[in-house]
């Protein structure tokens, strides 16, 4: 799977530095509030573990999935939940957690969303944000990394469903992609 890489982004003691950060401002922040985690699967799976692991608060932890790449390498624009009912939340301090800030359509539709279940907050964390123009302006509270406008696998990020099992963070070769976008 390294032979489909460009180059490796961040390793396995890298990612665990950063959790370790992102993990104390956390705790610092919602030391004595109610909190409820919101986890977008399965691209959020490693990153929740790794950096729940790190917080020892009595929160609580829901997942939502979404499906909003259809399976391809570029947002379609749409967000389609798939669960039918939200969670419980009114009165709670939320914690979206997802995988990247890339668009900003997806995560602009899931606090949307999470609005109308009338939660006394909503913060989000994201492990990687690019740096790019958002089609949504979406503010995260919490970032592990800023990358730049490349493709990015690994450690729960998927190119057509694969790669999620990287322990590290790469960036995916453009050939793979182009490829991929010229199928009918
Ligand atoms: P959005 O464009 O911000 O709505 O991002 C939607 C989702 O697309 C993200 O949560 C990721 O799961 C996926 N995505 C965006 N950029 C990348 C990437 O570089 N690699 C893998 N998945 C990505
Ligand atoms: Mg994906």
């Amino acid at each position: 799977m390294l032979g489909n890489l460009e180059r490796v982004l961040f390793d396995e003691p890298a990612i665990n530095r950063r959790l370790d950060e992102l993990a104390k401002q956390i705790l610092n922040d919602y030391r004595n509030r109610e909190l409820t985690v919101i986890a977008v699967l399965n691209r959020s799976l490693m990153f929740m573990a790794d950096l729940l692991r790190r917080i020892p608060l009595p929160l609580t932890l829901d997942c939502l999935s979404v499906a909003s790449y259809h399976g391809k390498a570029q947002a379609s624009g749409q967000v389609i939940f798939k669960q039918v009912a939200l969670p419980d939340v009114i009165d709670r301090h939320i914690l979206i957690l997802d995988d990247i800030l890339d668009s900003g359509q997806t995560l602009a539709a899931i606090r949307g969303k999470l609005e109308t279940a009338k939660p006394r907050s909503i913060r989000i964390c994201v492990l990687l944000s690019k740096k790019k123009q958002r089609a949504r302006h979406v503010a995260a509270d919490y970032v592990g990394f800023e990358i730049e406008d490349e493709f990015v696998v690994g450690y729960g990020l998927d190119f057509m469903e694969g790669y999620r099992n990287l322990p590290y963070i790469g960036v995916l070769r453009k050939e793979l992609i182009a490829q991929q976008s010229n199928r009918p």
